[in-house]
């Protein structure tokens, strides 16, 4: 049998086959309210512009609201040989309300109205994005508040660098997902024009107001140009790429809990729940969640990557290919909105183990900057000078299997003359972060005015 919607030219009906290829229904119903809203939105264009009779209009928005209830519901019953979700619906609307639903469709397309629909899908999802990462940062802030004067090594090259605290760390990663939120609401911002109206490709003859249209359904203005409306989906790589680098930032700092919470460092411990055992390991606490937060990455990138694949090269405008844009991006969403929920979860739960954290901040000579810069301050050498004099000192330390703060004031003179035993003061790991009181720097009270201005901005 041909198709109902199109098969006026057809004299058989598909393929299984080419059904099977063919059909989005299985996806694409994710759009079904939005889809339902673009074409409340549409009818009631349609009559306010003369185009359909008010009375087929609310029947048409009248039976919308049933169909929509019964997806809701899960009593609708979706057809493959109806392809997708845009004509899953018009065919359950003439089931319902008869003929007045075969006039709904007037002055649009699919390739608009398709358009429409997923644009206001990923609309949503980068508030909902927002509201992820804005929970997750609220998380961080706890945390960084508690521990706003923690003592912990700083790292580069996964090397003990200098000493920072909790509290800078925590906020670090606050910076990184506000810009990851701004992203998202950058995109938003650009992808909130409508392409209802322009149909097909080309626009349509009829008298449409797609000024109403577009208010109605939350966008700024219509956009400028048919052929653009209908043939780009750079919304949905935006939207990609912004989870993307969000996801990124989700997998670092996965990466250092799994590091943090294993025996070697114990610089946390994981809660229970965010955590699994082992079947035949008794011992064991993995940090699943964390793992599996640092690998979704692959997923959200791939689909980026599969996106920008399928899209290069289409010839304007609209080609079936496109069709192979949502699953990529609703597994996208589906993952990020996973991972951002996870990792507040677990930033609520940990716990951080603070002497293991203040003991290694102090191996490791992560002083010796201080020592060098006290040499710099205090007896007058370049920095270049003190810093060879200070690297003297370390690799005299490791000859002797201790510390910096472990030589005596002797074993000091002997690298250079003029130190004295107020050098002691600044290899201590509360001084050194004490110390580092430039704007932005680690020192508790720059560490508490970042807080205070994220708490304000989150507030
Ligand atoms: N299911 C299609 C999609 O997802 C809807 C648009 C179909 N348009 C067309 N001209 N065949 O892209």
């Amino acid at each position: 049998n041909a198709n109902s919607m199109w098969g006026g030219r057809f004299a058989a009906g598909p393929d299984a086959i080419m059904e099977a290829i063919n059909a989005s229904i299985g996806f694409d119903r994710r759009l079904a309210a939005q889809d339902i809203e673009g074409s409340r939105a549409h009818a009631a264009m349609l009559a306010s512009t003369g185009i359909i009779e008010p009375s087929d209009a609310e029947a048409i928005r009248e039976g919308l609201l049933t169909v929509l209830s019964e997806i809701e519901t899960g009593t609708f019953q979706f057809s493959t040989a109806l392809e997708d979700i845009h004509m899953n619906v018009e065919a359950r609307l003439k089931d319902l309300i008869g003929e007045p639903a075969g006039r709904l469709h007037t002055g649009r397309s699919r390739n608009d109205q398709v358009a429409l629909d997923f644009r206001m899908w990923v609309r949503d999802q980068c508030d909902a994005a927002i509201v992820g990462i804005e929970a997750l940062q609220k998380a961080l802030l706890v945390q960084a508040e508690a521990g706003a004067d923690w003592v912990m090594p700083g790292f580069t090259h996964l090397q003990t660098a200098q000493p920072v605290t909790w509290g800078h760390h925590m906020m670090a990663y606050v910076e990184m997902l506000g810009r990851d939120a701004s992203r998202f609401a950058d995109a938003r911002a650009r992808m909130n024009e409508s392409p209802l109206g322009a149909a097909a490709l080309a626009g349509t003859s009829f008298p449409i107001d797609r000024e109403m249209t577009a208010t109605a359904l939350g966008f700024d203005r219509p956009a400028a140009n048919s052929l653009d409306a209908v043939a780009d989906r750079d919304f949905a790589l935006e939207f990609l790429s912004a989870s993307t680098i969000c996801a990124m930032h989700l997998s670092r700092f996965a990466e250092e809990l799994v590091i943090w919470s294993s025996a070697q460092f114990r610089f946390v411990t994981m809660s229970d729940r965010f955590s699994t055992g082992s079947s035949i390991m008794p011992q064991k606490k993995n940090p699943d969640a964390a793992e599996l937060v640092r690998a979704k990455i692959g997923r959200i990138m791939g689909a980026t990557v599969g996106l920008f694949t399928v899209m290069k090269g289409l010839p304007l405008t609209y080609s079936k290919d496109m069709q192979e844009d949502k699953e990529q991006v609703f597994d996208a969403a589906d993952s990020l909105m996973l991972a951002l929920a996870a990792m507040e979860g677990m930033v609520g739960d940990i716990t951080a183990n603070v002497d293991p954290l203040r003991a290694a901040a102090a191996s490791g000579f992560s002083t010796a900057t201080d020592l060098a810069d006290w040499l710099v301050r205090e007896a007058g050498l370049p920095f270049r000078d003190a810093h060879h004099v200070t690297g003297r000192l370390v690799a005299l330390a490791e000859a002797e299997g201790c510390d910096l703060p472990d030589l005596t004031l002797d074993q000091m003179k002997s690298a250079h003359g003029a130190i004295t035993s107020s050098v002691f003061d600044v290899l201590g790991v509360d001084n050194s972060v004490a110390s580092r009181t430039s704007y932005g720097g680690t020192a508790p009270d720059q560490v508490r005015a970042q807080i205070k201005r994220w708490k304000e901005r989150l507030a």
